[in-house]
């Protein structure tokens, strides 16, 4: 599995996060910002709108929440998942997605923090987490 370094949330750990503060302290999308570390696995957050690239992750399972707007999880060999506010669902490690925001997307995802965002597709969308400000 390709690694990243990931920077973890700076704050102290026992602080409390308010995901909708979170949300609003960034306006990039695709870009995950760490929210919570826990025993090797990361609540990530990222604003996402149109389409990102196809890619896998060989040997990680990944889940996706969605908190605003709407998420469709492409799959390749099977119907596409739509997600509302609320819903969520987990990628088995080793499926192609393609993940599509909409009206405002903001997701959540919780897998191990060196997951990489683009997986094994690599290329100019892969980026590391940052922490939240
Ligand atoms: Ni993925």
């Amino acid at each position: 599995m390709t690694e990243l370094p990931t920077d973890g949330p700076p704050r102290d750990p026992a602080s409390k996060v308010n995901l909708r503060d979170a949300f609003a302290s960034f306006d990039e999308l695709w870009q995950p910002h760490a929210a919570a570390d826990v025993d090797g696995y990361q609540l990530k957050i990222a604003k996402v709108d149109g389409e990102f690239v196809w890619h896998a992750h060989e040997d990680a399972d990944e889940l996706f929440l969605v908190h605003a707007g709407h998420l469709t999880l492409r799959l390749r060999d099977s119907d596409p998942i739509e997600l509302d506010p609320g819903e969520l669902f987990v990628v088995p490690r080793g499926v192609e997605h393609q993940p599509v925001g909409r009206d405002g997307c903001e997701i959540v995802m919780f897998e191990r923090a060196e997951v990489v965002n683009t997986g094994t597709a690599g290329g100019d969308r892969t980026v590391a987490v940052k922490p939240l400000d």
